[in-house]
């Protein structure tokens, strides 16, 4: 809200040049900039107003696109695009990043972080060094602090992403994701976290769960003002692919390399998904009940129809995706079963975030991560209630 302080201040002074002047003209003068003044503060509120949505969705509002009901029968999106526009090169997910240095000034005094950063190229190549090591990975991000956590050390910026990565023991995707997704985040000047949600005990996966958990503990931490929920093997290719919530609820990995970059079935909703707090409340947050690597799509959209919100997603040039290899956990396809929307619709306001049961059973502050270790798994029939 820093901007529309300087707005107030800059409308005052201009309100005490403008009484000033009054005092020295007539009466028709007077009526006449009585007028002129109206007309300065309309414009400065509209201004305001127009400033106000527009750093709120910043530039990725005209490139989201709204999907409400598809006709039936398309399978992909209207369009497809491979080709990465001419004269853009890929680029080093690392490239310019130690560019980025602490500034010797306080908090409060660091300038706002431009509307489009800097640092933001196109394409990016996704390359994971051979024989990568945890140790590497923290040397690479000497700016992330522990948790995983990063604020741009040399301007303000408005926008705060908690990412929260379900996790399966799959050790090597994660490695891999933390190499990738950091200097990502970095380039385009967020203050994020990452929060791993390590499932133990054998039961099936459960990744409605794990990102209901996941939201809960980020939200202890800190008021984070969107929330990515990600897979743990999936890297974005371009980096103008904004780590930031829009208007609506996002699907925001609609271009993965496995299914040729673009939507494997038209519901389709895994992968990375991105909201705001105040949109996963609405919704009562993801199903508990999915056991299993089956996917909960048609019941993450029928609770954005029933809580009446539409769906944004990106330009398939942006939201591309590496699928890294190894469990997959959240790709199959499977035919929606019939009178399933029925049943969500009685079901969806009680199986959610106002259902989540769980045992955090550890918290640990890694150097590139917060480890969250939890037992989703539900009491055994008949067995006392722990915890
Ligand atoms: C980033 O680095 C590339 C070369 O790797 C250079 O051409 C480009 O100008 C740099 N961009 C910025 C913003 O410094
Ligand atoms: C990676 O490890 C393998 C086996 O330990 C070794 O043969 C190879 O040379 C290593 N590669 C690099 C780039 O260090
Ligand atoms: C899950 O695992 C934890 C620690 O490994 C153990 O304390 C707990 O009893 C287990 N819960 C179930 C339901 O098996
Ligand atoms: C998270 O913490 C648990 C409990 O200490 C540990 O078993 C697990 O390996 C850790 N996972 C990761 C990815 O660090």
């Amino acid at each position: 809200m820093r901007w529309l302080g300087s707005v107030t201040n800059a409308h005052a002074s201009c309100l005490v040049k403008l009484k000033a002047e009054l005092g020295m003209e007539g009466r028709v003068e007077q009526q006449r900039w009585l007028l002129l003044l109206f007309l300065v503060v309309q414009l400065l509120l509209m201004g305001a107003f127009l400033y106000q949505n527009r750093h709120h969705h910043s530039f990725t509002s005209f490139f989201h696109f709204l999907i409400q009901e598809r006709p039936e029968g398309r399978e992909e999106l209207p369009f497809l695009v491979q080709i990465s526009p001419p004269g853009i090169r890929y680029q080093d997910v690392y490239s310019n990043l130690s560019q980025i240095q602490p500034m010797d000034i306080s908090e409060e005094d660091l300038p706002n972080c431009p509307i489009i950063s800097p640092y933001i190229n196109g394409p990016l190549k996704v390359m994971i060094p051979e024989n990568l090591t945890m140790e590497q990975v923290v040397e690479k991000n000497p700016l992330v602090e522990l948790g995983g956590q990063y604020r741009p050390p040399d301007c303000w910026t408005r926008h705060h992403t908690a990412v929260v990565v379900p996790y399966y023991g799959q050790a090597q995707n994660l490695q891999h994701l933390l190499f990738h997704l950091h200097p990502f985040l970095q380039r385009q000047q967020l203050h994020y976290a990452i929060y791993v949600v390590n499932q133990v005990n054998n039961t099936a996966f459960n990744r409605g769960k794990l990102r209901n958990v996941g939201f809960w503990e980020a939200m202890q931490e800190e008021d984070w003002d969107c929330v990515f929920f990600h897979d743990v093997n999936l890297l974005p290719e371009d980096d103008r692919n904004l780590y930031i919530c829009d208007i609506f609820p996002a699907h925001v990995s609609v271009a993965i390399d496995k299914f040729n970059y673009r939507l494997p079935y038209r519901g389709y909703l895994g992968g990375v998904f991105a909201l705001r707090p105040i949109h996963y409340l609405r919704i009562n947050g993801f199903p508990n009940t999915y056991w299993g690597w089956e996917h909960e799509d048609d019941d993450i959209a029928a609770r954005l129809k029933l809580s009446g919100m539409l769906l944004s997603r990106p330009h398939l040039l942006f939201g591309r995706y590496h699928m890294l290899e190894g469990q997959d956990p959240s790709h199959k396809q499977s035919p929606q079963t019939p009178g399933l929307l029925a049943r969500i619709h009685r079901r969806w306001r009680h199986d959610g975030l106002n259902s989540l049961g769980y045992r955090l059973l550890s918290k640990e502050v890694q150097p590139l991560y917060t480890n969250l270790t939890v037992d989703i798994s539900p009491p055994a029939p008949g067995a006392p209630v722990t915890g």
